[in-house]
């Protein structure tokens, strides 16, 4: 039977740099077979789920809503897209997953056990290794306004995207076996070498 791949995810706040360290690895010899994705989406039903979920008012979803449109969005995305290739043997590299539930939702209100729960009772599948960009917010906000126009989230105030920080990192901690973090405020190259080195 075919080793099945590894799934491994980038997570980290606004700006810290998550599509240049994946475009990094798609080039890499490493991976020139894996598979690259995204959530929200990453399927065409999840790609629809991502369209309601990143436009619009900051507050056109509550944050409990925002947890159901996510997980049924994470649910087709791992039935079509992800577990296929993991069982076929590929690698699957994904940018956001869990971990940005529990950082986004989690701040904006949800309990960490309703979203840890509905995880495992809906989808199931966990990281074999996570790799957390860490930067302070200000560094991020300014690289993600250099892109085109904020989405949704980019526009919650300055004390949302800290607090996110603190999530993230507070979540490395208590698993630090899976989760890798990396000083997102050093050059792409350097980031892409760690993070190659944390992938070995
Ligand atoms: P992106 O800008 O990295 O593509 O992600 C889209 C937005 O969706 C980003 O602001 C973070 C947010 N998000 C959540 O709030 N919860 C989640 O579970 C995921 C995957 C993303």
């Amino acid at each position: 039977m075919k080793r099945r791949g590894r799934f491994i995810t980038i997570e980290g706040g606004e700006g810290t740099g998550k599509s240049t360290l994946v475009d990094g690895l798609r080039h890499s010899d490493t991976f020139s077979d894996a598979v690259f994705t995204r959530e929200p989406g990453g399927s065409p039903g999840a790609e629809e789920i991502r369209a309601l979920f990143v436009s619009g008012d900051t507050d056109r979803w509550d944050a409990l809503t925002e947890l159901l449109l996510i997980n049924a969005a994470r649910r087709d995305h791992v039935m079509r897209t992800i577990e296929p290739a993991l069982a076929a043997g590929q690698d699957v590299i994904c940018d956001r997953y869990l971990d940005s539930t529990r950082a986004y939702q989690g701040v904006r209100g949800v309990d960490r056990a309703l979203i840890d729960n509905m995880h495992r009772q809906t989808v199931g599948l966990s990281p074999t290794a996570t790799l957390l960009l860490d930067a302070p917010p200000e560094t991020g906000l300014a690289r993600a306004k250099v892109r085109a126009g904020p989405d949704r989230f980019e526009r919650m105030e300055g004390g949302f995207h800290a607090a996110l920080r603190t999530a993230f990192l507070t979540i490395a901690q208590a698993e630090p076996k899976r989760v890798t973090v990396l000083d997102a405020t050093r050059s792409p190259a350097q980031t892409l070498a760690d993070a190659l080195d944390a992938l070995i």
